[in-house]
């Protein structure tokens, strides 16, 4: 069994084998945290505590699984909101003290990777990881099991983070990817905004083109928004395409492995594709923003590995991958 309680949403989820999906049982609280623009962490941890045990039952149902047909609870214990993840952390050791369970605490950001297990495809190593999401934009070389090398991350903000900022500046309203991305449908891209370079290094930084966005806003000089949200979007894939596709090729990778809710961006995934020298995987969409399946497929592998945590699992709100 997986469970995720990072940031917004509560999710549990049987998984076998760490490759077949028996549940994935998600409880947003989208609605909840749109009316104030983003994720309040005081009320997302209040609302984990509510919908976390019922969650985790409905996962059980939909599987047909008693607890007696689990071998280990996978958790998420970092990164994310410090209370929101404790509630997890602590069910999770909870169940484990009850059913005498193992535990395997899961970096938030290898779920995402590891929710390429579940789509059925089958991954050689090395593989080049692209991991963007509403906190992270990483490029990380996967030369194994649990193998991590930083190759490229963001100076500022996160691809999802700039999304949301942007669809907020536009007026798109929250989430911002999935607005953007709708409203980018009947656009084009005209306004050419800047994109952040950095002399070839694997960095990514999006505070630029969202400054030079909200300046033309302020400056009234915004006639389409879907122009606007088609030039925002087309600036931020190409550079996350250009510097994926650098680094596939450096590293000599079999693979781009894509995830992270952005992932599930399609002009994303279609530019990548379209340049990458090496096939390119994705999550099915449902499987690119948060859930438990990725976290229970990374956990099968910790314990494939002898990675076994106990009842002294602790969150870690900064935790690193690599
Ligand atoms: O992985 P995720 O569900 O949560 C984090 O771990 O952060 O990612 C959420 C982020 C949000 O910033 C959201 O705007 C972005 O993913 N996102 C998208 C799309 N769908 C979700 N960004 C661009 N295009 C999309 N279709
Ligand atoms: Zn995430």
């Amino acid at each position: 069994m997986g469970i995720e309680t990072s940031c917004d949403e509560t999710a549990a989820a049987v998984v076998a084998d760490g490759r077949v999906i028996l549940s994935n049982r998600i409880a947003s609280q989208v609605e909840i945290h749109a009316r104030y623009g983003g994720v309040v962490p005081e009320v997302a941890s209040r609302q984990h505590v509510l919908a976390v045990v019922p969650v985790i039952e409905q996962a059980l149902a939909e599987a047909e699984t008693g607890w007696d047909d689990l071998d280990g609870i996978a958790v998420t214990f970092g990164p994310g909101l410090a209370g929101s993840l404790l509630v997890g952390v602590n069910v999770a050791k909870a169940i484990s003290l009850a059913r005498g369970l193992p535990i395997a605490g899961v970096n938030h950001l290898e779920g995402h990777i590891y929710a390429n297990w579940l789509n059925g495809a089958e991954v050689r190593f090395p593989v080049l990881c692209l991991i963007v999401s509403g906190g992270h934009s990483d490029l990380v070389l996967m030369r194994g099991h649990g193998d991590y090398v930083a190759v490229g991350r963001t100076r500022d903000d996160a691809a999802g983070e700039a999304f949301d900022k942007a669809a907020r500046i536009l007026g798109l309203g929250y989430p911002g990817g999935p607005a953007i991305e709708r409203a980018a449908k009947g656009g084009v891209d005209i306004l050419k905004l800047p994109r952040a370079w950095l002399n070839g290094s694997y960095d990514f930084s999006f505070s630029g083109v969202k400054t030079a966005l909200l300046r033309l806003a302020q400056g009234d000089k915004i006639s389409s928004p879907a122009d606007a949200a088609a030039s925002f979007q087309a600036a931020v894939v190409e550079v996350l395409v250009a510097k994926t596709v650098a680094a596939a090729k450096e590293y000599r990778v079999g693979q781009v492995l894509l995830s992270g809710g952005v992932a599930a961006n399609k002009r994303l995934h279609e530019k990548l594709a379209q340049n990458s020298p090496v096939p390119v995987l994705a999550p099915e969409l449902i499987l690119c923003t948060d859930n438990a399946a990725m976290i229970a497929a990374a956990g099968y592998y910790h314990f494939q590995a002898g990675k076994i945590d106990g009842l002294g699992l602790d969150v870690v709100p900064g935790l690193k991958l690599t």
